[in-house]
């Protein structure tokens, strides 16, 4: 049997955070429910976060109401405090996911706080989430380059995500949140990492600005990684680091894995209907399908 990869889809909160085109509740709604029919077993719905900073996200309250909930898969949001957690618990989301940045710089740009303060909070939330049994994901951002503070140090990424797991987030997703990482750099921060916690504990988050992130997810697969994060069609980015532009796109990254001989469990109709109803609304630049052309 082959090996099972699981992929978790971002497009509906990654990337919708970054693109400038209209969306409404209802758009957002149907394009989850596309993604759900494609077998995908997570889904990042929206995140609950300040509207004034990303005014694309206001609103995931009424896209978790919307959706068709499909049993065994899990629909989560993205919070920065304990504001958001309230928010995503009300709105029934499966799971949350909190996000920190191994960088001083993006952590202002992106959180308005440092590392030590963002830790204190995701304590905080954690706190809570345990409590109402709501399982946390882990994001670090700026695992190998920061928009502002350049090259980042392996071994503070890696404390920092034995620091995550310690207090309680099951997974930590590791955040190329530029772009700009090769498959060198993501060995040789998975050779540190991976020094210090299992490969089974980590997912590989890869924006593919340099269209290195296919590279990166073959390096992390060497190294025991078993999930990624992708956006349909690619869609995306960061609004608060400067030339992050979308994740990884997931119709790619299925291709790539099947090809590899990997099973992603994607249907590959219901991915292209997700991805034409996506492209449709877009007109994505970035839609270039590995392995279609
Ligand atoms: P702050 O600027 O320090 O100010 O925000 P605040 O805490 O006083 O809040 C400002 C306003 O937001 C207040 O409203 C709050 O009530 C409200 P006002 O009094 O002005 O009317 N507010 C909220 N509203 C809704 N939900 C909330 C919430 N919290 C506060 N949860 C804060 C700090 C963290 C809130 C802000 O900076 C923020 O929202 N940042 C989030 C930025 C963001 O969403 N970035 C993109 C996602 S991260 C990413 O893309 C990277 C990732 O993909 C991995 C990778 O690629 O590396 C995950
Ligand atoms: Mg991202």
């Amino acid at each position: 049997m082959n090996k099972y990869i699981k992929i978790i889809e971002v497009g509906p909160r990654d990337g919708l955070q970054n693109e400038s085109i209209e969306t409404s509740i209802s758009w957002k709604v149907e394009l989850v429910d596309h993604l759900t029919a494609t077998g995908l077993k997570q889904i990042e719905v929206g995140s609950f976060v300040s509207p004034k900073r990303v005014p694309q996200m206001a609103g995931s309250t009424k896209v978790f109401d919307g959706i068709k909930k499909k049993n065994g898969t899990s629909y989560s949001a993205l919070v920065p405090n304990l504001k958001g957690l309230h928010l995503a618990l009300e709105a029934r989301a499966s799971e949350v996911a909190v996000f920190i940045s191994a960088t001083e710089g993006f952590s202002r740009s992106n959180l308005n706080c440092t590392i030590a303060e963002s830790l204190a909070t995701i304590t905080e939330i954690i706190a809570v989430a345990d409590h109402a049994k709501c399982p946390v994901r882990g994001y670090i951002s700026c695992i190998t380059h920061c928009p502002f503070d350049g090259r980042v140090n392996p071994l503070h990424v890696a404390s920092l995500c034995e620091r995550l797991l310690d207090i309680g987030c099951y997974e930590i997703s590791l955040g190329d949140t530029i772009g700009k990482a090769s498959a060198d750099n993501i060995s040789t921060l998975l050779d540190t990492v991976c020094a210090k916690i299992s490969a089974e504990n980590l997912a590989g988050h890869f924006h593919d600005t340099n269209d290195n992130a296919l590279a990166n997810v073959a390096t992390s697969l060497a190294f025991g990684v078993q999930t990624f994060d992708a956006s349909i069609a690619g869609l995306g980015g960061c609004p608060f680091a400067p030339g992050a532009p979308g994740n990884l796109d997931t119709g790619k990254l299925v291709r790539f894995l099947e090809d590899k001989g990997f099973d992603t469990r994607i249907n590959m109709q219901m991915l292209a209907k997700a991805e034409a109803f996506v492209s449709n609304k877009i007109n994505s630049k970035n839609h270039q399908p590995y392995g279609r052309n």
